[in-house]
């Protein structure tokens, strides 16, 4: 079904790609090293001089390991994610100590570098040495995830092992630089998150998520945190086939609405209730709890139904109205009310 992927992409990055890229037309795994791991969280053309400067100053490893980490740290100000540069300042020791000072040639050697992970220390063995190792950047998960139509979190663990299955059964036997260079490229140009150009897209023919209308929905976004709770109190008070509405204040959540009263608090609700509508609470009943979903937090509502005597002779309160329940039902009041309503 995805036959001829590899030669799709390798074609299309000869014609389509990326070519003059500072990092590319060497095999020296110092500068490629420095940068992928500028391009982990940033993108081509804000890395471009900083890469220039970097390399100016520290051509090699042997030079960043004489440095001082304060000066390793100056020369990557401003690219942020300063745990790179310690990092990679750290790695340079450790290439001096451990590798007496070349750079590493097996994939395990390099991916045990200090922040060196699996897709880097890949496109560096690709780029550097031509071996045959599958990447797995933000980029490629995308082109990848829509490719094959994966569903899930790209951060989730089982999703991420599909994705790098796929990534490994895609690679082609020879021309990883190119087909490598090509995935990354294909993401930043033509599979882009936003707006992607599938008409341009040299395996659209065989995209699952185009075939299925689903490449704005891939890769899944990070499922939302789950959302914070509050709790409150709707006080049901009922008399002679009526019910008590209350409007609420113009600003916050249903600004304006028709709505049952709040408490906070169980305590004091009856004093409450004499003092704000004039009447007297004789009963209270625990209606069933019920959630309402904001888009910021989750509200849990236990409604309480009072039973009220005698009125107190009381000057009618602004915004405050005591409505027979079919016309209270129907009045401009939220989801949660009506539901509240529904159920008496
Ligand atoms: N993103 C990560 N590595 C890259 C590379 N070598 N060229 C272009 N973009 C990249």
């Amino acid at each position: 079904m995805s036959a001829g992927f590899a030669a799709k992409i390798v074609a299309w990055q000869k014609k389509h790609g990326r070519h003059d890229l500072p990092w590319q037309g060497t095999r020296d795994p110092y500068r490629i090293w420095l940068a992928e791991t500028m391009l982990q969280q940033t993108q081509v053309a804000t890395v471009i001089p900083y890469y220039n400067r970097f390399l100016a100053r520290f051509p090699d490893v042997a030079a960043l390991v004489h440095a001082p980490l304060d000066e390793v740290l100056r020369l990557w100000s401003g690219l942020g994610y300063y745990s790179r540069a310690r990092n990679l300042h750290g790695a340079a020791h450790v290439i001096a100590a451990g590798h007496g000072g070349r750079f590493p040639r097996r994939f395990e050697q390099v991916a045990a570098l200090p922040g060196v992970g699996r897709s880097t220390a890949a496109a560096i063995c690709v780029f550097a040495y031509g071996a045959r190792h599958a990447i797995l950047d933000g980029n490629v998960r995308r082109v990848l995830a829509r490719f094959r139509g994966i569903q899930g979190f790209p951060g989730e663990k089982t999703v991420a092992d599909r994705l790098w299955a796929v990534a490994e059964r895609l690679l082609p036997r020879r021309n990883l630089e190119a087909y490598t260079q090509g995935l990354m490229d294909l993401g930043a140009t033509v599979c882009t998150r936003a707006r992607p150009r599938c008409a341009e897209c040299p395996v659209h023919g065989d995209c699952v998520a185009l075939r299925r209308g689903r490449v704005a929905r891939l890769p899944a976004p990070r499922p939302r945190k789950p959302l914070p709770r509050k709790r409150t109190i709707m006080l049901v008070l009922t008399r002679a086939g009526e019910v008590l509405l209350e409007k609420r204040p113009a600003a916050g959540i249903w600004g304006g609405m028709w709505c049952l009263p709040e408490a906070v608090r169980n305590a004091d609700i009856a004093a409450h209730c004499l003092k704000r509508f004039g009447v007297r609470v004789t009963e209270i009943e625990r209606l069933p709890q019920m959630a309402h979903g904001f888009t910021h937090f989750k509200l849990n509502i236990q409604p309480l139904r009072l039973r009220v005597s005698a009125l107190v002779p009381h000057a009618a309160e602004p915004g405050v109205v005591w409505l027979p329940l079919e016309e209270a039902r129907g009045a401009a009041i939220p989801a949660p009310v009506r539901r509240i309503l529904a159920a008496l």
